[in-house]
């Protein structure tokens, strides 16, 4: 959850003082003490979210770079939330050259770890990883709005259950917060009720959200569009956006998805990037 200096200066630009603090930047250094008492006023907000992108050399940041250039060029989206798998095998000069993608982007991103971004050639998997990338868990807020990304990765497993020690971290960030307030979650592995490579614990996962206002969870990891709703939560997973790796669904476009809130409706759409 790093903001380069280029994108917080490029911020106040764009947004002003009082701006910053509706994008919810001044909780960013203090991001999991934030208390929640007030469901907020839901407002307007567009977020882009990117997954799989699968770095593995100079030449496969071509189609991320493409992908970053058009959330650029779409001024109405606020921030961008990364879905996991940026490299391959969670070496250092893949996960390297992803976040040197990730920050042509001009406007705040989050990311989360994939199964293929832990390093398991190194004592601590995750170290390359967080080096470069901060936590692997956060949360933010913005219009009312609570949004969370949660580390779903088992070693580089592609069947997983979420960790008890996420299920703890999840279970602290609902007591502080309001149970009108809208969430987002954001995980690498999928929670739709139908999707393939299911997190083997959604159920349980999802019940911890019980008595709070649920909204949406986005994934990647299975390369390919899903939208399904359930109980009044949309569930999705998007095509990867990779030249080195194919969809998992036999379909052949690579993108990103955008997601619009308007008060406490959200909606999706996806995004086609030509390689
Ligand atoms: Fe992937
Ligand atoms: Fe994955």
């Amino acid at each position: 959850m790093r903001l380069s200096r280029r994108q917080f200066v490029g911020l106040i630009g764009a947004a002003g003082l009082s701006g910053c603090a509706r994008l919810g930047l001044d909780k960013v250094a203090d991001k999991v003490k934030s208390v929640d008492m007030m469901p907020g006023s839901p407002g307007k907000v567009t977020f882009a979210v990117i997954g799989d992108i699968h770095v593995l050399d100079a030449r496969s940041t071509g189609i991320v770079n493409k992908a970053m250039a058009m959330i650029n060029a779409n001024k109405d989206v606020r921030f961008t939330v990364m879905c996991g798998d940026l490299a391959t095998d969670g070496n250092w000069p893949e996960l390297k050259l992803a976040k040197s993608s990730l920050d042509r982007l001009e406007r705040p991103y989050f990311s989360i770890p994939g199964n293929h971004d832990v390093c398991m050639k190194t004592k601590d998997i995750y170290a390359n990883y967080r080096k470069l990338f901060d936590e692997a868990d956060w949360r933010n807020e913005d219009e009312g709005w609570l949004f969370m990304g949660i580390d779903s990765t088992n070693e580089a497993k592609s069947d997983v259950s979420v960790r008890p020690d996420q299920i703890e971290w999840i279970q602290e960030q609902l007591k502080k917060t309001n149970g009108k307030r809208p969430i987002a979650l954001f995980s690498h592995h999928p929670f739709n009720p139908n999707t393939k490579y299911r997190v083997q614990n959604a159920d349980e996962v999802l019940g911890l959200f019980s008595g709070h206002n649920l909204k949406l969870v986005a994934a990647g990891h299975f390369h390919g569009n899903q939208e399904e709703t359930r109980d009044g939560v949309l569930f999705t997973t998007t095509a990867c956006c990779s030249s080195t790796r194919d969809n998992h669904d036999g379909t052949t476009s690579k993108g990103y998805r955008l997601f619009h809130i308007e008060k406490e409706t959200i909606t999706t759409e996806y995004v086609e990037v030509m390689a």
